[in-house]
C-alpha cells in the first residue's frame, strides 16, 4: 500500500483530523501538554498501560504512544469488533476521572485514553494500534 502524507500545519492543540491509509481510518490528534501529563497516572485504570501485548513501532514504545509527545497518531478501528471510536475532546472525565478526553467506541463501550490505551473491564482486548509513520518535515506527516 502507498503511504499518505497529512498537513499537520494548521492543527490546533485538541483537534483531530482524519487521514485514510490504506483503506483504514488513521487518526492524528494534537494534544495538550496538560493531557500528557494526566497519562501516567491513570495506569491503574487500563488494561495494558506499558501496551506489552501490543505490536507496535519501536518509536510508540513510551507513555504517549509516539514519536513526538504531542503528536498522537493512531489507526482508528476499536481493537474490539472494528468499529470506529468517536474523539472526547473534553467529556471524558464524565466517564473516567481524571482524564479530561479520549476515545468512545459506541458499538459495545469501550474507552480509550488519548494514547489510544484500553480501560479495563470493556470489550476492547487492545491498545489502539500505531501505524507506521514518520516526519518528512515540521508540517508534513507522512503514514505508511
Ligand atoms: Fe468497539 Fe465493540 S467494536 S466496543
Amino acid at each position: 500500500g502507498a503511504a499518505v502524507t497529512a498537513d499537520i500545519s494548521k492543527l490546533e492543540t485538541g483537534q483531530l483530523i482524519r487521514v485514510e491509509w490504506r483503506g483504514k481510518p488513521v487518526w492524528v490528534v494534537k494534544r495538550s501538554l496538560e493531557s500528557l501529563e494526566l497519562l501516567p497516572t491513570i495506569n491503574n485504570q487500563l488494561a495494558d498501560p506499558e501496551s506489552e501485548d501490543d505490536q507496535q513501532p519501536v518509536y510508540a514504545q513510551n507513555i504517549h504512544r509516539s514519536k513526538k509527545p504531542e503528536i498522537f497518531v493512531a489507526v482508528g478501528i476499536c481493537t474490539h469488533l472494528g468499529c470506529s471510536p468517536t474523539y472526547i475532546p473534553t467529556e471524558f472525565a464524565a466517564h473516567v476521572k481524571g482524564v479530561d478526553s479520549g476515545f468512545f467506541c459506541p458499538c459495545h463501550g469501550s474507552t480509550y485514553d488519548l494514547a489510544g490505551r484500553v480501560f479495563s473491564g470493556v470489550p476492547a482486548p487492545k491498545n489502539l494500534q500505531i501505524p507506521p509513520y514518520m516526519f518528512l518535515d515540521d508540517n508534513t506527516l507522512m503514514i505508511g
